[in-house]
């Protein structure tokens, strides 16, 4: 049984202000949620702020965008995964498209940071997706495999079990297009192929696979009815505290 994570990419956007507003209206309308985690991602500027604002609960955790991989030093502008363990952050989102296409970041990159992501004990989100163009041109699996394979290098079955990868086709991000329940689970079938192919059978089924791009209160329940999705990787709709959080109750009572 895979526990459905639902998380909020507020990307760059929130002050300190904002989000101790949508902490509390979140709060307010969840209740108590036990049977869904729950994780919100501010921009860095909020993470101490929205910790604070969690104290009294436990099942909203909190995760940052992105860290360097090393521990400490001359990296002017970075943050550590022990800088962020400091601020009580429990997951960190790597490799997300935005970070690939506009700061560079390659499978190898990526990999540095997951792998001391875990050392930190810090649980990576780890996304992968293609572009409109890979998908027409049909290679949707070979890309997913090789940024599979090269952001999750030399990783145990044990930190493979606790890292989640966000499948966020990039044409989807965004633009209101989602793609539909059939192509979704289909990448998602794949991605769990291939994560058995690199781990085993019984490692493979702990993962969890969340899906992204263009999720919305009227189309993540039925995103995360399919078999191999395991929650949703929100942007634009997680912003409003509302509707970030019908989407959380959309992941009830779901198998
Ligand atoms: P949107 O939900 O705005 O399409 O963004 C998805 C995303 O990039 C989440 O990481």
């Amino acid at each position: 049984m895979r526990k459905k994570i639902v998380a909020a990419n507020w990307k760059m956007n929130m002050t300190q202000a904002e989000s101790a507003d949508f902490v509390a209206t979140l709060l307010l309308e969840l209740g108590e949620v036990s049977d869904v985690e729950v994780v919100l991602v501010p921009p860095f500027t909020a993470l101490a702020k929205v910790t604070e604002a969690l104290a009294k609960s436990q099942n909203v955790k909190v995760g940052a965008q992105n860290m360097h991989w090393e521990r400490s030093g001359a990296f002017t502008g970075e943050i550590s995964a022990e800088m962020l363990r400091d601020l009580y952050v429990r997951y960190v989102v790597l490799g997300h498209s935005e970070r690939r296409q506009l700061f560079g970041e390659t499978d190898e990159i990526v990999n540095r940071k997951v792998r001391a992501a875990h050392e930190a004990a810090l649980r990576p989100i780890v996304c992968v997706g293609e572009t409109l163009q890979q998908r027409e041109r049909g290679s949707v699996e070979k890309i997913l495999s090789l940024q599979l394979r090269g952001s999750l290098t030399d990783l145990g079955p044990k930190e493979l079990a606790e890292t989640v990868i966000a499948y966020e086709p990039i044409w989807a991000i965004g633009t209101g297009q989602t793609a539909t329940t059939a192509q979704a689970q289909e990448a998602h079938a794949f991605i769990r192929h291939t994560l058995c192919e690199i781990s085993d059978e019984a490692t493979a089924d702990r993962i969890r696979i969340q899906y992204g791009g263009s999720v919305k209160p009227d189309n993540a329940r039925a995103l995360m009815t399919q078999p191999d999705i395991d929650g949703a990787l929100v942007g634009g709709a997680s912003l409003d505290a509302r509707s970030f959080a019908e989407i959380v109750k959309g992941a009830q009572d779901l198998p």
